[in-house]
């Protein structure tokens, strides 16, 4: 297995380009699903989560191509074979559910197993089938599988979620597209990736208002058609990359930012001491006094504070000034990183949802292991400020979420490469 050598040395400089946002591309992709003319994306991210997606769509039968070295995906739904999504696919991708929705309303049902994805709690699919019961679904579990049908067809309901599910909110809105009637979805998620999937909906057709607030109306059409899109801008690989400089010191672009997507993390950079601009192209962040001084996070649905941040912003709040308290209330199980943090020399201690965190002046290097995709960039993270060398191992982690990891960080400077494992 591959792992990646990172040797901290000093201030980072430059630019670096964020790409397409690999979970608007994950619920985007499903989408084409919804129709049996073509669907093209553009600005799409170059990741192993996205190759299962490939492979998954074209399980059930859809056309799949990669043009331009995998910046667009053209699909088509035209003939489909299959309304089963396996769990051989499913398991390596929490994703996979998202075809759940826009199966059920083409073809009145949907086999989907449930989902694996990083080991990062429990993660039930609850939410996703009450709404889609809502519409009229009858959705049965058995073998591990969920098994959904409307014979009828779907119907136009009005349903408020216990939770705002980014997933659920994703497959109630994309059924909902072609079921009878109009749908309310109230207390919907709001994540930019969501208004991302409603603007492309609406370019095949689909009547939707209310997206980026927590009240959805999808007004049910007969039948959707093709489209082309471009993905918006990946929030979570902006704000990771916006730390490099955080936590190495230095002054670095991303281009491609965009303030709207990131303010509550922006915010949190600024009360430490960051200062995050935006220019013609972007954001730029720098940092160029000390230490940044310790802040308090706590993780939130957009537009709160990202959990998918989380472990990131702990590697900055490593070798911060003071002492600071991180709460997770997204995930339960997501401190996965703290020990392996710990290895580095951090001052971590974790009890349930909360990570206290002392800043220490130095990391040192150690080898550590990815637990998941966001702790694995945190390590990454560390990695550039510590002293000597850190081995972080498991990279496939990653491949999942993050396209050019060595070449990204390479380009401001950073001392990072990728170690051929056996
Ligand atoms: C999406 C993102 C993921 C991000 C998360 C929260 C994608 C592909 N992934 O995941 O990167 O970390 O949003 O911002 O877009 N839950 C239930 N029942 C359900 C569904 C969810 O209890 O039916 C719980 C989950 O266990 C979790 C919380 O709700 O504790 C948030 O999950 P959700 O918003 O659904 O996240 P995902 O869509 O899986």
């Amino acid at each position: 297995m591959d792992s990646i050598l990172v040797t901290g040395n000093g201030p980072l400089n430059g630019q670096i380009p964020i790409a397409g946002a690999k979970n608007a591309c994950l619920t985007l992709m499903p989408a084409t699903l919804l129709s049996e003319e073509p669907l093209t994306l553009t600005n799409a991210p170059r990741l192993s989560d996205i190759k299962t997606m490939t492979q998954l769509l074209q399980s059930l039968g859809a056309e799949v191509s990669s043009l331009q070295d995998g910046q667009v995906i053209a699909m088509s739904s035209h003939d489909l074979t299959s309304q089963t999504a396996d769990y051989e696919i499913v398991r390596k991708m929490r994703a996979s559910n998202l075809v759940l929705g826009p199966l059920l309303a083409r073809f009145g049902q949907a086999v989907v197993s449930l989902p694996g994805g990083c080991a990062i709690g429990a993660r039930p699919m609850d939410l996703h089938v009450e709404g889609l019961e809502a519409l009229g679904a009858d959705i049965e579990l058995s073998d591990g599988y969920l098994h959904a049908k409307a014979p009828g067809g779907l119907k136009g309901a009005v349903h408020e979620m216990r939770f705002a599910s980014v997933g659920a909110t994703e497959n109630i809105v994309m059924a909902a597209t072609l079921a009878k009637g109009t749908t309310v979805l109230k207390n919907a998620a709001r994540e930019p990736e969501i208004v991302d999937l409603v603007e492309c909906l609406r370019k095949m057709g689909a009547q939707i208002s209310g997206e980026g607030t927590s009240t959805i109306e999808i007004q049910g059409v007969d039948r959707l058609h093709g489209a082309t899109h471009q993905v918006v801008t990946d929030r979570i690989e902006l704000g990771t990359y916006m730390l490099a400089p955080a936590i190495c010191g230095g002054e670095v672009e991303l281009l491609g930012g965009r303030m709207s997507l990131v303010e509550s993390f922006a915010a949190k950079l600024d009360a430490a001491g960051v200062s995050v601009t935006e220019t013609e192209k972007g954001l730029k962040v720098a940092r160029k006094n000390g230490r940044v001084a310790s802040v308090d996070v706590v993780t939130e649905p957009f537009p709160g504070f990202p959990t998918d941040l989380q472990a990131q912003m702990m590697a900055l709040m490593c070798t911060a000034e003071g002492t600071s308290v991180l709460e997770e209330r997204i995930f339960e199980n997501r401190f996965m990183h703290a020990p392996e943090l710990v290895r580095m020399g951090a001052n971590i201690e974790v009890h349930g949802g909360t990570a206290t965190v002392t800043g220490v002046n130095q990391l040192k290097g150690a080898p550590v292991m990815a637990t998941d995709l966001r702790a694995s960039v945190s390590l990454i993270l560390a990695g550039l400020a510590a002293e000597g060398e850190t081995t972080v191992s498991r990279v496939y982690h990653l491949d999942r979420g993050y396209e050019h990891v060595v070449r990204k960080l390479e380009g401001v400077g950073a001392k990072i490469e990728r170690i051929k494992g056996q």
